[in-house]
C-alpha cells in the first residue's frame, strides 16, 4: 500500500526507514521530510505538504491512492488530524495512526494529563492548578511545598513551558509572569504546580489501539545543551535504549501501575486512541512516577528504539488501526542503541542554516538519520538546528558508543556540536 508520514525530523526518518523497509509499504511519501526520507530502500519520496493544513493532505491522500497516514508530530494531532480523517467520508478507508484530539490532550494541556493520571490512580507528582484569578493562591500553595519548586505552562510551549526554580520568590514572581503577563502566550493561561520528584528519568513507549498495548524499548534522552547536563534545554541530544537501571522488576512496576491503567483509562472514558503514548518518568528509588505524556514517538528517542523493533511496523500499525494490537507481539533486538545528536554551533540559541555536509560516505556500521537537512543539488545542506543523528547497535553499551562517535567524527560541516558524554552516566548500572 502507499503510505503517508507526517513530519521532517530525525523521528519521522527513523520512522520512514523501518515502513520502508515493510513489504507492506509500496511507496512512502513523507511531508514535508528531509534529505534522508528520500529514496529509502528504493521506495520513498518527500512532499511538500502543510501538516496544518488538513485539506490538503486529504486531497494528496485521494489522489496518490494512500492507504495509511502515520502523523510523526504532536501539533497536527492536537490540532485534530485523526477527528477530522474518522469525520470524512472520503477518508472512511484510510488508516491514521495517531490518537483523536481529545486522546492529544493528554500532551496539549497538562492539567488534563494531570487530572486523568489523579482518576485512574496513576503515580504522578502532587499537583494544583492555577489561573490568573486564583494567581494569589498559588503562592500560598508554593508556600506549601518544598524547593525546587515546578511551574508548568498547561499548553504546549515548544518544550520550554516547565520552570524549576530554587527560590521561593522567584517561583511566585515567575507564577505572576506566567498568568498575568502571558510569558509564554495562551500555554501559561493555566498553570500547573507540582511537587519536585527527585531521581534519574527515562521514557518508555507504548503502542496501543485504545484497548491493547505493546510495550516497546524504553529509552534515556539528554536534553541539555552541555556536557555534564548543564546549558539550556533541547529538543534532545542522544539517546540510548535499552535504560540499563530499567530492569524487568522496574519495567514491570512501569506496567503494572502505569501503562496498563492508562489504556484502561482510555477505555473507561470512551477516548479514542490509536497510536503511540510516550511516557516520560522519573524513577524516584525504584518506583516509577509519570512526569508527563506525550501521544507521538520521542525525538531523539526514536533513533534509538525504532533501529531495534525488528517485527514489520506497517503490520504493527495496521493491528492499530483494526484494534488487533492484542494478537500480536513485537520482536526487539536485544543489543545496545545509542544515538549521538550532531547540532549546529550556536544551537539551541542562534545558528546557521544551509552549510554544506561532508563525509557521510566515509560512515560505516551505523545508521544516519536526518534532521534538519535539505538537499540542494548533489549537495546535502544543514537546515536546522539538530541536523543529524547516528545511531549504533552493539552487544554492550560502550561498544556502540564507541561506533557511534567514530562515525560521528567522519561528518563535517561549520562549527558542528555534539555531547562527547552520551550515555557515560550510564556505564555504572551495567
Ligand atoms: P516536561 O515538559 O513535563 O517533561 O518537563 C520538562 C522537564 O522538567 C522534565 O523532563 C524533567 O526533567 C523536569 N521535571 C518536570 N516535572 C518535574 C517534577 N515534578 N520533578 C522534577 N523534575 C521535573
Ligand atoms: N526527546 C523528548 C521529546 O521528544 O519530547
Amino acid at each position: 500500500m502507499n503510505i503517508l508520514l507526517l513530519g521532517s525530523g530525525g523521528r519521522e526518518h527513523a520512522i520512514a526507514y523501518k515502513i520502508a523497509q515493510s513489504d507492506n509499504c509500496t511507496h512512502l511519501f513523507v511531508a514535508p521530510g528531509n534529505a534522508g526520507t528520500t529514496n529509502l530502500n528504493g521506495r520513498s519520496s518527500n512532499v511538500a505538504l502543510d501538516n496544518a493544513d488538513f485539506d490538503a493532505i486529504r486531497d494528496f491522500v485521494l489522489q496518490h491512492e494512500v492507504r495509511m497516514v502515520v502523523v510523526g508530530p504532536e501539533a497536527p494531532l492536537v490540532a485534530g488530524i485523526a477527528d477530522y480523517f474518522h469525520n470524512e467520508p472520503s477518508l472512511k478507508e484510510v488508516m491514521i495512526i495517531g490518537p483523536s484530539k481529545e486522546g492529544a490532550t493528554l500532551e496539549g494541556s497538562k492539567d488534563y494529563a494531570k487530572a486523568f493520571m489523579q482518576r485512574h490512580n496513576i503515580p504522578t507528582a502532587q499537583y494544583r492548578t492555577f489561573t490568573k484569578d486564583t494567581v494569589e493562591e498559588g503562592c500560598r500553595f508554593l508556600e506549601t511545598l518544598k524547593a525546587p519548586y515546578v511551574l508548568k505552562a498547561d499548553g504546549l510551549a515548544a518544550g520550554k513551558g516547565v520552570l524549576i526554580l530554587d527560590s521561593l520568590d522567584e517561583a511566585k514572581q515567575e507564577l505572576h509572569a506566567m498568568l498575568e503577563d502571558a510569558k509564554f502566550g495562551d500555554a501559561s493561561s493555566r498553570v500547573v504546580i507540582e511537587e519536585y520528584l527527585s531521581g534519574i528519568e527515562l521514557s518508555v513507549f507504548v503502542l496501543t489501539d485504545g484497548h491493547s498495548y505493546l510495550l516497546l524499548p524504553s529509552a534515556k534522552d539528554y536534553k541539555r545543551i552541555g556536557e555534564g547536563d548543564t546549558g539550556l534545554n533541547t529538543g534532545g541530544m542522544g539517546s540510548i535504549s535499552p535504560v540499563p537501571f530499567a530492569d524487568e522488576a522496574f519495567l514491570q512496576k512501569v506496567e503494572e501501575r502505569i501503562v496498563a491503567p492508562t489504556v484502561k483509562g482510555l477505555e473507561q472514558e470512551n477516548i479514542d486512541y490509536k497510536g503511540f503514548i510516550f511516557v516520560g518518568l522519573m524513577n524516584c528509588g525504584g518506583d516509577p512516577y509519570v512526569i508527563e505524556y506525550n501521544v507521538r514517538m520521542g525525538d531523539p528517542e526514536t533513533e534509538s528504539v525504532f533501529p531495534r523493533i525488528k517485527s514489520d511496523v506497517v503490520a504493527l500499525f495496521e493491528h492499530t488501526y483494526r484494534s488487533t494490537l492484542g494478537q500480536t507481539a513485537l520482536e526487539i533486538d536485544p543489543r545496545t542503541a545509542a544515538c549521538v545528536m550532531m547540532v549546529a554551533g550556536g544551537y539551541p540559541e542562534h545558528y546557521e542554516k544551509g552549510n554544506e555536509i561532508t563525509g557521510m560516505e566515509q560512515v560505516q556500521g551505523s545508521l544516519i538519520f536526518h534532521a534538519g537537512t535539505k538537499l540542494s543539488g548533489d549537495k546535502v545542506l544543514t537546515n536546522g538546528g539538530r541536523v543529524m543523528a547516528i545511531t549504533s547497535l552493539a552487544d554492550s553499551l560502550p561498544e556502540a558508543l564507541k561506533q557511534s562517535f567514530a562515525n560521528v567524527e567522519k561528518i563535517q560541516w561549520k562549527d558542528k556540536y555534539f555531547r562527547h558524554d552520551i550515555g557515560q552516566d550510564l556505564l555504572k548500572y551495567l
